[in-house]
């Protein structure tokens, strides 16, 4: 089947899409960005989360399909061009990536949190991160960026 999704604000369309084939196999694949990664493809760690019309949602559970005619935003969409966005670069500051293979889930789904929540609590964060496992950091460097990604929101 063919799929036609909006992908980071450009009209994308992706040929000879098996129905099972989900929504982050085809951002990875087919349209060449692999900024979403794929670590479980069991919706556990969140290493794959994407924004789908607005609502970061893991993307190896979604069947491409269920893209069609949706706009899709991944961690490629954040930023200008070039740039990094603030939350991106607050996990840079806080020391908050090792190995690098949950950032992309959690720098989406801490972009969220800043955007509803301008001052978020330990408790909100810690809850808003639970489904996105880091195996490298032990979370409190993670915790920091998040605090200083929504400083920098606020300014
Ligand atoms: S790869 Fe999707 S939740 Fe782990
Ligand atoms: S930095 Fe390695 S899994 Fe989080």
């Amino acid at each position: 089947m063919r799929v036609n999704v909006t992908v980071n604000g450009e009209q994308r369309r992706a040929d000879d899409v098996w129905e099972g084939e989900s929504l982050l196999f085809v951002l990875r694949e087919r349209l060449g960005l692999p900024g979403s990664k794929n670590a479980c493809e069991q919706g556990e760690c969140g290493s794959c989360t994407v924004y789908l019309d607005g609502v970061p949602v893991c993307s190896c559970l979604v069947a491409a399909g269920q893209a069609q005619d949706r706009e899709v935003r991944t961690v490629e969409g954040l930023a200008p061009a070039g740039g990094l966005d603030p939350v991106q670069e607050a996990f840079v500051e806080a020391g908050a990536v090792q190995c690098g293979f949950c950032t992309p889930g959690l720098v989406v789904a801490a972009h969220d949190l800043v955007e509803r929540v301008p001052e978020p609590s330990d408790p909100e964060i810690r809850e808003a991160l639970a489904g996105n496992l880091c195996r490298c950091t032990g979370y409190e460097k993670i915790l920091d960026a998040v605090r200083l990604a929504a400083r920098k929101a606020r300014r």
